[in-house]
């Protein structure tokens, strides 16, 4: 390249280098982390033509803040503020998607992972050597030390499965520092999740051995500010990772968690209409309008809980959602029996009838409530 494009002296606002490398920081609640983590970037990657992405999903203490203000210094540091949208994995795909660089590593904010190993993983990348580089705990001469008994066993526990079920042939699939040609991440994203926090093992999974991997020690650090946003629920988008990559998509967590809370709507509606009537002595058609009414409002609230919890309705928005998804479940209703009559109509058999139409029923509910309870922002 022309050096004085290079350099930038003289040339036309269009000539601006291109980064080698674009380091892409998922950010929630860092706002204590990021100044430390550029410098230590600045020291670790000198020489090489460099850019930071923090990717920030409005974090409430005002992380994106202090990226903006820092980019405001800097040119070298962009701020992608993310509003309405949670995730890890989906930060890390955007990130990722923002830049021209040849190659991206991600990594997190909080200094536990090993920034200098930066330049050796770039340089895999740019001698051809491998597509893909991860920093690995487990493999000879890395660790995570620093994590305590249940964090490894669960770790452990993770990665195991991962590569039993899925095939996945490295040993630290669950790690979240890796760098990559962006070329082909940009072929994979169309294919990748953007729920939850395993995006490496996404990545690896769904390249199904096209990619050449290569791992890198490094040793796991303690968190430097703040606190870890692992919580139980990861346990869930992990199970619901396997299961998707596994079926093709054609099995999506969200699905069967909508039809669980479903089925356990059942049990609340079958319970109310029986106290309704042996307790309260209530008619038949008020008990089961009180039943029917219990369970959609428990199936709202599980759902709101578990099932979108990334885009969980708080506040007035509760209430709205709630009206939202009486009507939606109310329309599923006349569909179910709409399809069971018919089925019936057909085929005198009271269980395949009365299966089709729950079946429709979820559906029916599972689309619209998608489009119109939990709709994204
Ligand atoms: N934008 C965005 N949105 N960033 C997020 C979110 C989110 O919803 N959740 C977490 N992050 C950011 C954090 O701010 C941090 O920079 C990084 O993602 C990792 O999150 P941590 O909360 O620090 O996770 P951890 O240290 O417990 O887990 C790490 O180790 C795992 C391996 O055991 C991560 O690197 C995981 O990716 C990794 O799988
Ligand atoms: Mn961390």
């Amino acid at each position: 390249m022309n050096e004085a494009i290079r350099s930038g002296q003289g040339a036309s606002p269009r000539a601006v280098v291109t980064p080698e490398l674009s380091v892409v920081v998922p950010t929630f609640n860092e706002r204590d982390n990021v100044v430390t983590l550029f410098h230590k970037l600045e020291t670790a990657l000198a020489g090489h033509a460099w850019e930071v992405i923090y990717v920030d999903d409005n974090s409430p203490d005002g992380t994106w803040e202090v990226v903006r203000q820092l980019a405001q210094q800097d040119s070298r540091v962009r701020c992608i503020r993310r509003i309405g949208r949670r995730g890890l994995s989906g930060a890390c795909i955007e990130g990722i998607l923002a830049s021209s660089a040849p190659c991206a590593a991600v990594m997190d904010a909080d200094l536990q992972h090993d920034e200098t190993q930066l330049p050796s993983m770039l340089a895999l990348l740019q001698g051809g050597e491998a597509d893909l580089v991860v920093g690995s705990r487990y493999i000879e001469g890395g660790n995570a030390d620093s994590f305590d008994k249940q964090r490894a066993g669960a770790s452990m526990l993770a990665t195991e499965v991962a590569k039993r079920v899925l095939r996945v042939e490295i040993a630290d699939p669950m790690s979240g520092f890796f760098s990559i040609r962006r070329d082909r991440f940009e072929q994979l994203a169309p294919q990748l999740s953007t729920q939850g926090f395993k995006i490496l093992l996404d990545i690896v999974a769904t390249a199904s051995g096209s990619l050449r991997i290569t791992e890198i020690p490094y040793t796991f650090g303690s968190r430097l500010h703040g606190e870890s946003k692992l919580d139980s629920m990861v346990a869930l988008d992990f199970v619901g990772l396997v299961l998707a990559k596994l079926t093709h998509d054609v099995v999506s967590l969200r699905f069967l968690l909508f039809a669980m809370v479903g089925s356990i709507g059942l049990f609340v509606h079958l319970a109310a209409l029986f106290v309704g009537l042996e307790i309260f002595n209530l008619p038949f058609a008020e008990a089961q309008a009180c039943g029917a009414i219990l369970a959609m409002t428990s199936n709202f609230l599980l759902n709101n809980f578990l099932t979108y919890r990334d885009q969980r309705l708080k506040g007035f928005g509760i209430l709205r959602g709630l009206l939202l998804f009486y009507l939606v479940c109310s329309v599923g209703l006349l569909a179910n029996v709409g399809v069971a009559f018919s089925v019936y109509d057909q085929e005198p058999i009271w269980w395949l009838a009365g299966a089709a139409g729950a079946l429709m029923g979820v559906v029916w509910n599972y689309a619209m409530s998608g489009l119109f309870v939990w709709r994204r922002q």
